[in-house]
């Protein structure tokens, strides 16, 4: 076990931790940010996605040991000062959740890709946002949300 320290949502937080530790598990079991959900554990559903450095990582594939050279956001930190980013309001306006637990890895892919693209086509949107797997298939709402949000100016 060592001492971490993580800048996570532009705050500082110190853990104890194993070095293999997923930074997923710190997120939720240390720190108690519950906004990132635990799908599959291996890498391939996306509920567990979060930004480093403004990139969309699997959280549950990144050991702490290399999370702490970056900055991390979490779905707790993509609104700034309680202000919901245009994708955040076109979601709801949208209706975009069924059960809503994917929903969270998927706001944080498709932030990530409107930051990097921001006018993305279907094609583009199909390509990144198949990594975030939906139960209750609400792919389709989901792209119209991201040309709703790249429409009023893109991810801010
Ligand atoms: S829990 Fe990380 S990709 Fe599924
Ligand atoms: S909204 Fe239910 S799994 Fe996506």
């Amino acid at each position: 076990m060592k001492s971490y320290t993580l800048l996570i949502n532009g705050q500082k937080h110190s853990v104890i931790a194993s070095d293999d530790t997923p930074l997923l598990w710190i997120l939720r079991d240390h720190l108690g940010m519950v906004g990132t959900k635990y799908g599959c554990g291996k890498g391939i559903c996306g509920a567990c996605t979060v930004h480093l450095n403004g990139v969309a990582i699997r959280s549950c594939q990144l050991p702490v040991s290399a999370a702490t050279s970056g900055e991390i956001t979490t779905i707790e930190g993509l609104a700034k000062n309680g202000k919901l980013t245009s994708l955040q309001k076109q979601w709801i306006k949208l209706d975009v959740p069924q059960c809503g637990y994917c929903q969270s890895g998927q706001l944080m892919s498709a932030s990530a890709l409107l930051a990097r693209t921001p006018k993305p086509s279907d094609g583009e949107i199909d390509s990144v946002m198949s990594g975030n797997l939906c139960r209750c298939a609400t792919y389709t709402r989901i792209r119209q949300a991201i040309h709703a949000a790249a429409e009023e100016g893109g991810v801010a």
